[in-house]
């Protein structure tokens, strides 16, 4: 079931399929800092390929490799591959599958990595296409909420900021909309979450949208904040519109739930100011820590030591 298999969308796997990487991963955390003992992907070659930058994902994901044993190709920056001579992603992938055991790729096009999928024989992992989708972050993203808070079900989430080009958002509410939870989408109009993906999780749970995330705040057990992402706009201006519309501070968690926790999948512009680091809401560098042993998981799961 889980050998040589593509990740590229949450939408592909069950709620079960979900549920055993998160246990996978929890059998991997004592080994997520000291390498695992029995090594069991010795013989494998990752590769990661990159077309946009990346600071956890990337990095995560090749030390989760090296962790179990694997080693590591990366195509580095494009500006020295031949992805700087015009060559395709088709032809690229065609190549990279013949030198490597799995492929990790991160691309600007909302779709690249079912595309690779198609090209590569060996397990391509979607590390982010364009405003698509995130499938490993909402994996690391939901371990994060199981470990925190004990359990996924009963729990009420509100998503903030960019919900309009933020890949992680429409991974994350499609995978949560499979339990029993009830979200919350903040935003100005300008970045409303998606119609077909509000559509689709509408199909399944109760969801709430507002500007307003000071009337909804006592109502949350995760406020999950994002980046207003400046790359993605057409037009600067519009941007600018929409700059620092919200800004956590700590009177406003505060107003929170006794065990509210704070996350982000990093990184932040000014959206989380570092006076709420050291606050006991705040998870977003833990969340990110979590990136290891779910990394570590899924390459296990899909190239197969047991
Ligand atoms: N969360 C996340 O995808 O971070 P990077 O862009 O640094 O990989």
């Amino acid at each position: 079931m889980w050998l040589n298999r593509d990740i590229v969308s949450i939408g592909d796997l069950s709620v079960e399929e979900i549920m055993e990487v998160l246990d996978r991963a929890n059998k991997m955390l004592p080994y997520a800092s000291t390498g695992h003992p029995r090594k069991p992907l010795a013989d494998k070659i990752v590769a990661t390929l990159f077309y946009e930058p990346s600071t956890r994902t990337r990095l995560s994901f090749e030390s989760a490799a090296m962790r179990l044993g694997a080693r590591v190709l990366s195509l580095g920056s494009l500006e020295e591959s031949s992805v700087a001579k015009g060559e395709t992603l088709s032809d690229t992938i065609r190549i990279i599958n013949s030198y490597s055991d799995a492929i990790v790729l991160r691309h600007p096009s909302e779709g690249a990595a079912r595309l690779a999928s198609e090209y590569a024989d060996v397990p391509v992992i979607n590390a982010g296409d364009g405003a698509g989708q995130h499938p490993t972050q909402t994996l690391l993203d939901m371990f994060t909420i199981w470990k925190e808070l004990g359990q996924i079900n009963g729990k009420s989430i509100g998503f903030v900021g960019d919900l309009k080009y933020g890949r992680t958002v429409h991974s994350l509410s499609k995978a949560l909309s499979l339990f029993d939870v009830s979200l919350y989408f903040i935003s100005p109009e300008e970045l409303k979450i998606p119609k077909h993906i509000k559509r689709d999780i509408e199909k399944r749970i109760p969801v709430k949208e507002t500007k307003n995330l000071d009337e909804i705040i006592e109502s949350l057990d995760v406020l999950y904040v994002t980046r207003i992402q400046k790359e993605r706009f057409p037009d600067i201006e519009e941007y600018k519109k929409v700059a620092g519309v919200y800004v956590i501070r700590p009177s406003l968690l505060s107003r929170g739930r006794k065990n509210l926790i704070v996350m982000h999948p990093l990184p932040r512009v000014d959206e989380i100011p570092a006076e709420i680091d050291n606050l006991p809401q705040a998870k977003y560098f833990k969340q990110a820590s979590n990136g290891i042993p779910v990394r570590m998981a899924i390459l296990d799961m899909i190239l197969g030591s047991e």
